[in-house]
């Protein structure tokens, strides 16, 4: 694969399909009104981005129930006063020749205070969660499937399900957080049912094209590779996925599970076999040459973050120049504020070591 491949279509067997292999990765912007509806702050950030050509144009993790706020400032799609604002992002997205994705997410234990009860896959005294009771994760099924149908309605090609980062499915998925005795802990089929209820439930209840991405990420909050390769291979099997996306944090990186070392953790994603699904990676694409090896080593798409805030115009440039590579971090805030990012948003890379200099 070389470069140029980064700028073919991706196709796939439902849904539209996409100008080139470069996504938006999801990105938490906390731009949001407190309410959950969108600002301008996050609509400008996202139609730029779209405008700037990437083939799908993702957004932040959006939350599917009040309580499962983990951020402030979080793009919410809970209720029907969301639809308002979803629908004329999802209009601009169009406009923008991107295609769109809704991301579904849930905080669960990482949910930010004041938001009531804190819910998650098991009880947590250190983060004052609750476990969830078997009616609440029916519920909490219905509560992402009802986003989905929100994000359909506002006019989305499609959403992504967010099962990584430690948040409520990926507490679900890990061994060490979900300390359940019933059918929705134990073993991994178990731990991983309410994730494979949801793909079901948002298939049947959406219309047929409707685009369904999920995300996994195979490290941290307990998270064992061999387990989570398993769910990937399964829900791959189940034909109800479009896209997997996996969040590697570094796709150039080893596992950190010993026994998995000699290899990409990417390879252990790439050489499962994915029939029609699509599979994408994220983490540290930072030029041209990483993008394109990304998929030379086996990858239909790439997902891209931190590169794609430091510059408006990333899909423009890595197809004009393919040794184009990103300005070095730190920035400065004014640096972000000339890509488009808001104070806010600026302020909150800030969090991101080194990212942005004193
Ligand atoms: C500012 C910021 C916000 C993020 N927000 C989300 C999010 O809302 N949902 C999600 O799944 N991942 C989120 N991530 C992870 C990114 O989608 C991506 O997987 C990760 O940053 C690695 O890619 P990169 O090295 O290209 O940034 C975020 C990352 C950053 C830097």
């Amino acid at each position: 694969m070389t470069h140029k491949n980064l700028f073919s279509p991706l196709t796939f067997t439902r849904g539209p399909s996409h100008k080139n292999r470069l996504f938006l990765a999801p990105l938490t912007n906390k731009q949001s009104n407190f309410d959950g509806t969108i600002a301008d702050d996050e609509y400008n950030w996202l139609v730029g981005r779209a405008q700037s050509g990437y083939g799908l144009t993702m957004t932040c993790a959006a939350h599917v129930q009040a309580c499962g706020q983990g951020f402030d400032g979080q793009l919410g799609c809970f209720g029907d006063q969301h639809l308002t604002g979803l629908t004329k992002l999802a209009a601009a997205l169009k406009r923008a020749g991107s295609i769109s994705s809704l991301q579904l997410h849930h905080a669960g234990m990482r949910s930010i205070d004041n938001v009531g009860d804190r819910v998650g896959a098991s009880d947590d005294a250190e983060t004052k969660t609750r476990a969830l009771t078997i009616p609440e994760i029916h519920q909490l099924i219905n509560d992402f499937t009802s986003a989905a149908q929100r994000a359909e309605q506002a006019g989305f090609d499609g959403v992504e399900i967010h099962g990584a980062h430690g948040y409520i499915l990926s507490q679900f998925l890990s061994p060490t957080i979900n300390q359940r005795t019933d059918e929705w802990g134990g073993s991994l089929d178990n731990r991983a049912r309410i994730i494979f209820y949801i793909l079901d439930k948002i298939r049947k209840t959406c219309r047929p094209d409707f685009q369904i991405g999920l995300r996994l990420s195979p490290e941290r909050f307990g998270l064992r590779l061999a387990e989570i390769r398993t769910v990937a291979q399964q829900a791959m099997d189940t034909g109800q996925l479009d896209y997997l996306d996996m969040s590697l944090w570094d796709v150039f990186k080893q596992p950190e599970e010993k026994e998995f070392k000699g290899q990409t953790l990417m390879s252990y994603f790439t050489n499962l076999n994915r029939g029609e699904c699509r599979l994408g990676v994220a983490g540290k694409i930072m030029s041209a040459q990483d993008a394109a090896d990304c998929l030379t080593n086996g990858a239909d798409y790439v997902l891209i973050g931190r590169a794609g805030i430091l510059n408006k115009n990333f899909p423009q440039d890595i197809k004009a120049d393919p040794n184009y590579t990103s300005p070095p971090t730190p920035v400065t805030e004014e640096f972000l504020h000339n890509q488009g990012l808001s104070k806010t948003f600026a302020t909150m890379m800030r969090d991101f070591n080194g990212f942005v200099t004193d």
